[in-house]
């Protein structure tokens, strides 16, 4: 056997001879870019040297380790995944992670195959890797693009040092719908937060140079449309228009594709009919055919073997025609390329060429990676044990954290609290939980890692803290892969809890999801707080009407009653590894928070989809003064809380608003500008929205849509002015061709904290 050493050698000389031997121009089918440079020489040279199997071997993604399967694959699946290591027929591994076990199966791909390939490493690091940001929903709430960066470097560090060197985020799908539970995945609902938002992910994760080894690939995901899942059911199909897919769905996947995404992934879903990891449209036309992407695409997990059970193949074999003729480059876990693709080229039902861009496209990654130069550069067992954990993490996910929280409501000036001299009843299960504020999606985490609430607030020592949990919210064990059981029957310890609430000066509940009841495959059809926690609530209110709601949730919850008796209210999301810290920091005036909501909130579930950007309708207002106008018998249309919705502990205040002129020729760069001032007794922050309406289009457009927000900082007393300046490229919008238009007429545009703001001028553009 040819030993590590030599075989990195033996590659290095033999792609050097090819390079030289060989005709190193792009193969024609390759769509990558500028066809001259050399790591595509270095990409034409090892295809052919290829054949159909190890070519298609590259296409081939096998799962490594899964909670259900133990640290390795074993039995007869095992064995065979094994096998194809050895052969060559195997590109890359997920979720296999740690020193050991990626050595173990780079050596094998690297020094046992033919032509030792290296193995791309993937793995869903969501948000963080061993120590956890929060949720990226509630990362979104930050608005602070620079803090989002830095926590998807910190996250890519981590787990660079496990070996992982692929990353399956950002998740990038804008979503309308908080009955579907992987919203707690995403930047909301908005396209353009999401885009930006998808920009600061990437290249948080790819940083400046990826063969760095700190620095992971990233992938745009789910492409396209999954957010938008019927009735927010997970996997269910999806219907929408060309004008929405492109105006809402596309742009943070445009974004992300612009900012050097190195994957995408498709999804689970259909789009008009067409199963994703089958779609040319969305794959060839689009990604890389308009945007020129010259990354590769991923399927989803068994994704192209789901083109059969939505009905629009009939078998494995048709399934991977469907796919790689559309533009999915690998497998993962499906089985489906492996063992029908090289069979497709040889019967000439799948061209060569097709294969040949999917393997020069995966190949240019590695490559860029830098594991031909070495494929054990993301494996060094000190440094993952040095960087792994390390105090600047935990400091970095904290100052996250802290920048998560929402400020929804705070009557009567409850908070910050006071330091000392105070009575204090801190009630309900999840503050005392050490693995709920996990949240979902944190595979390579240890359970109970978190810093508690209840924790957090013992750090302030000046006050009596009493706790008492209320009820149990769920029961049994619970895990990424099983369903979390709710306690809906016993209520044993709310005489404990009424009886603190009762002594108290404030009481703190902290009350919502368990980080479990979000994430993949947790649709809900209710959105309220799980199991007994309302009636807690409400039997805590009729006792001390003092009372802190933190929330710790996944998704916009629908709080009505919460909204309208209990006078402070903080979106606590899952906040990750040091979520009682930062909750603590935040309750008790050491950090005054300054998120805002990146998900409108609903009053309750009937009202779901509800979202900002919505169109105006033929009859939005009561003109007639009779029933037949658009709303609900039962409910108002507005929602709880809207979109941008965050307060402060200080207040700001907006004035001289400008927009430099009244008409403009399109193309003109038009400049907006306002003054904030904080006009409160604390220093604070504030994120400055701004927003158009395009009052008449030949489509009809939104009433609102987000086009530029600022965060500013500002102290006690300060005033600064904020400019923003909106192009066509704010102004136009994609019509139902699917075509970028800019239309003449007339404009709106707001400004505020808020996507309710009233502030508002406008302009003519001609
Ligand atoms: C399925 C999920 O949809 C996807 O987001 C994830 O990356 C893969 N599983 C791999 O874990």
């Amino acid at each position: 056997m040819i030993s590590k050493n030599n075989r990195i050698i033996l590659s290095s000389i033999c792609l050097i001879i090819l390079m030289t031997t060989f005709n190193c121009t792009t193969k024609e089918s390759t769509n990558t870019g500028d066809g001259n440079d050399l790591i595509n020489q270095k990409v034409d040279s090892l295809l052919a040297l290829m054949t159909i199997e190890e070519k298609v071997g590259q296409m081939n993604l096998y799962n490594g380790f899964w909670e259900v399967t133990g640290p390795m694959p074993d039995g007869d699946n095992a064995k065979i995944k094994y096998e194809h290591l050895r052969k060559g027929w195997v590109g890359g591994m997920l979720s296999v992670r740690g020193y050991d076990n990626v050595m173990k199966m780079q050596q094998i791909a690297v020094e046992e195959s033919r032509l030792g390939i290296p193995l791309i490493i993937g793995f869903d690091v969501i948000h963080g890797y061993k120590t956890l940001s929060p949720i990226p929903l509630a990362e979104s709430a930050s608005w602070d693009l620079e803090a989002i960066e830095n926590s998807a470097r910190v996250a890519a560090t981590e787990a660079s040092a496990a070996g992982i060197n692929w990353t399956f985020a950002p998740m990038v799908d804008i979503s309308r719908d908080p009955r579907w539970g992987r919203v707690m995945e995403g930047a909301g609902e908005d396209p353009y937060l999401g885009s930006k938002i998808a920009v600061a992910r990437v290249k948080g994760f790819q940083g400046e140079d990826l063969s760095q080894p700190n620095t992971i690939a990233a992938t745009a995901k789910h492409f396209a449309g999954y957010g938008f899942a019927e009735a927010g059911r997970e996997y269910n199909t999806v219907d929408i228009s060309v004008s929405k897919l492109h105006n809402v769905v596309l742009p943070p996947f445009k974004a992300a594709a612009e900012a050097g995404a190195r994957s995408f992934m498709n999804s689970f879903n259909d789009l008009n009919g067409d199963p994703v990891s089958g779609s040319t449209y969305l794959q060839r036309d689009i990604l890389k055919g308009e945007w020129n992407f010259d990354g590769f695409v991923v399927s989803d997990w068994a994704s192209i073997n789901e083109i059969i059970y939505w009905g629009r193949a009939k078998d494995k074999k048709e399934a991977a025609e469907i796919a790689s003729i559309a533009g999915s480059d690998m497998d993962m876990e499906g089985h489906v390329y492996v063992y029908e693709l090289a069979n497709l080229v040889k019967d000439g039902i799948v061209d060569e060429s097709i294969i040949d861009d999917a393997v020069s496209r995966i190949l240019r990654v590695k490559f860029e990676l830098g594991l031909f130069d070495d494929p054990y550069r993301y494996c060094n067992k000190e440094n993952e044990a040095k960087v792994i954990g390390q105090q600047s993490h935990h400091d970095a996910v904290l100052d996250m954290a802290k920048k998560s929280v929402v400020l929804l409501k705070n009557d009567n000036n409850l908070l910050p609290l006071k330091k000392e001299g105070q009575k204090i009843a801190l009630i309900g299960q999840l503050a005392s939980d050490k693995n709920s504020p996990l949240g979902s999606w944190r595979i390579a985490s240890d359970d109970n890692t978190a810093v508690s609430i209840l924790e957090g607030m013992q750090a302030y020592d000046g006050n009596q803290l009493i706790y008492e949990k209320g009820v149990d919210v769920w029961v049994g064990n619970t895990a990424f892969t099983k369903e979390v059981k709710i306690n809906s029957t016993d209520k044993s310890g709310m005489t404990e809890a009424l009886n603190a609430a009762r002594n108290a000066d404030v009481v703190v509940m902290v009350l919502g999801e368990h980080g479990f009841q979000s994430g993949e495959a947790r649709s809900r059809t209710e959105i309220d707080l799980p199991g007994l926690q309302q009636e807690l609530l409400e039997a805590v209110y009729a006792v001390n009407k003092n009372i802190v709601l933190v929330l710790q949730n996944g998704r916009p919850l629908a709080l009505e009653w919460a909204a309208e008796h209990i006078p402070t209210i903080v979106e606590g999301w899952h906040l990750g590894t040091q979520t009682g810290n930062a909750i603590a920091q935040v309750l008790y005036g050491d950090y005054n928070p300054s998120g805002k909501l990146p998900m409108t909130f609903p009053r309750n579930v009937g009202q779901v989809p509800i979202y900002y950007n919505h169109k105006n309708t033929g009859r939005a207002t009561n003109r007639e003064g009779n029933v037949f106008w658009s709303h609900y018998i039962d409910q108002k249309n507005t929602p709880l809380y809207p979109f941008g919705h965050g307060l402060s502990y200080t207040k700001f205040e907006y004035s001289d608003f400008k927009i430099e002129g009244s008409e403009f020729i399109i193309d003109s760069d038009i400049e907006v500008s306002v003054t904030v001032s904080n006009v409160g007794n604390f220093d604070g922050k504030e994120v400055v929205q701004l927003y158009i309406r395009d009052l008449v289009g030949s489509l009809v457009r939104p009433v609102k849509e987000l086009k530029g927000f600022e965060l500013v900082s500002l102290k006690k007393g300060e005033s600064k002015t904020i400019k923003f300046i909106l192009t066509s490229k704010e102004l136009g919008y994609y019509n139902n061709s699917g075509e970028f238009v800019i239309e003449s007429g007339e404009f709106e545009i707001f400004v505020g904290g808020s996507s309710d703001t009233k502030l508002k001028g406008g302009f003519t553009l001609k």
